[in-house]
């Protein structure tokens, strides 16, 4: 199967990694033979229809910074759209940053590839978030494949779980905490009694927080989550512009130490249901599933059949995000065999 991958950021060279480790363990286990085919950065790409080393891949951009150094097949300054028409390759691994102004330049590549009738998998919420009918359909009428695991909760398995392992259950709600930095921000606030700012700030020291952190504490990369999983596992028709959305940046030390006296801990929640559609600061419970510290995201699904079931993993991380993206890549691959 050949790969072609658009971004090289921590996600992409997660892939590389990930493809890099488990190269010899896929033919072994499952007769898939990976190849990357195409890599690209904003300095260009690195394009071998014969198969690109990973390993290599990974220490030109660490040594270089610029995927377009590749001995011999580095190409600089060539476009996205270039490399999707020249390259040979099956399935498009898009993994450019998040846009959710308008979905671009991740929508229209998604959208290229399936014209060309290759599959798609992606970490990428912008185009999910605001595209996602568009997408399944153009999808649906090239007869190709859409996968999207890791733009939810990361490598919390939640997408594929409720499609694949509970197709019996009508899933009622969906109630989660969808974003890590919020809930290592709270979770932090909780344990050592700090103001909001005075951890924001050593987050983003950190890295753990971006140095413009409005996305996350803001509780739009949450609601993109909740358009996500409201579309593709209770059939909505809904896109970022419905969800309510309130972050956390107002919350102070004072409401969290209230709560733990009352027994509480203040999450940022993402709730779907039938009338809801939602992120929120909300009061959950000291020793409920939803006391998840640190980067954790979790999610209950409330199913018709099976009752509450809950799902809980990390929610972001290189390597952690390029294992939801190989477990697509390995789905696609069974599901032609
Ligand atoms: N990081 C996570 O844990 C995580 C988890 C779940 C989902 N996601 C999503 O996955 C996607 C990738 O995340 P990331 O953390 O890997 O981002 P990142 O570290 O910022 O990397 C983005 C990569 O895309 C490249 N790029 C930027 N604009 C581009 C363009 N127009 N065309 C081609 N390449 C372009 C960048 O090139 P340069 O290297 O030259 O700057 C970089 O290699 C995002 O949509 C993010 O929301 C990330």
């Amino acid at each position: 199967m050949k790969l072609c991958i658009l971004g090289f950021g921590a996600v992409g060279r997660g892939v590389a990694k990930v493809i890099s480790m488990k190269k010899e363990e896929m033919k072994e286990k499952y007769g898939l033979d990976l190849k990357i085919t195409a890599v690209t950065d904003t300095s260009g790409a690195a394009i071998y229809d014969e198969g690109l080393d990973p390993n290599l891949l990974l220490k030109i951009k660490e040594d270089t910074g610029k995927i377009s150094n590749y001995p011999e097949y580095g190409i600089s300054k060539i476009s996205n759209m270039e490399v999707l028409h020249k390259v040979d390759f099956d399935c498009l691994i898009e993994v450019t940053p998040t846009d959710i102004e308008n979905g671009e330049p991740a929508k229209s590549h998604i959208l290229k590839a399936f014209n060309d009738k290759k599959d798609v998998v992606t970490s990428n919420k912008g185009p999910l978030a605001l595209s996602f009918r568009e997408l399944a359909e153009s999808a649906k009428e090239n007869n190709v494949q859409l996968k999207y695991e890791a733009s939810v909760g990361g490598a919390m398995p939640i997408l594929n779980f409720a499609h694949d392992t509970l197709p019996s259950c009508n899933i009622k709600s969906i109630f989660g905490i969808l974003n890590g930095t919020t809930n290592y921000i709270l979770s932090r606030m909780a344990k050592e009694g700090s103001s909001y700012e005075q951890i924001l700030k050593e987050s983003q020291e950190m890295g753990i927080a971006e140095t413009n952190p409005a996305q996350d504490v803001e509780g739009t990369d949450a609601a993109c989550k909740v358009v996500i999983l409201a579309n593709s596992i209770m059939n909505r028709d809904v896109t970022l512009k419905d969800v309510e959305i309130v972050g956390i940046s107002k919350i102070t030390q004072e409401a969290i130490s209230l709560a733990r006296n009352e027994g509480y801990l203040i999450k940022l929640i993402g709730e779907i249901s039938e009338d809801t559609l939602e992120v929120s600061p909300r009061l959950v419970r000291e020793g409920s599933p939803f006391a998840v510290d640190g980067t954790l995201n979790v999610a209950t699904l409330k199913t018709d059949l099976a009752e509450d079931v809950t799902v809980v993993g990390k929610g972001a991380g290189s390597i952690e995000t390029a294992s939801a993206i190989l477990s697509d890549i390995i789905s696609i691959y069974k599901s032609k065999e």
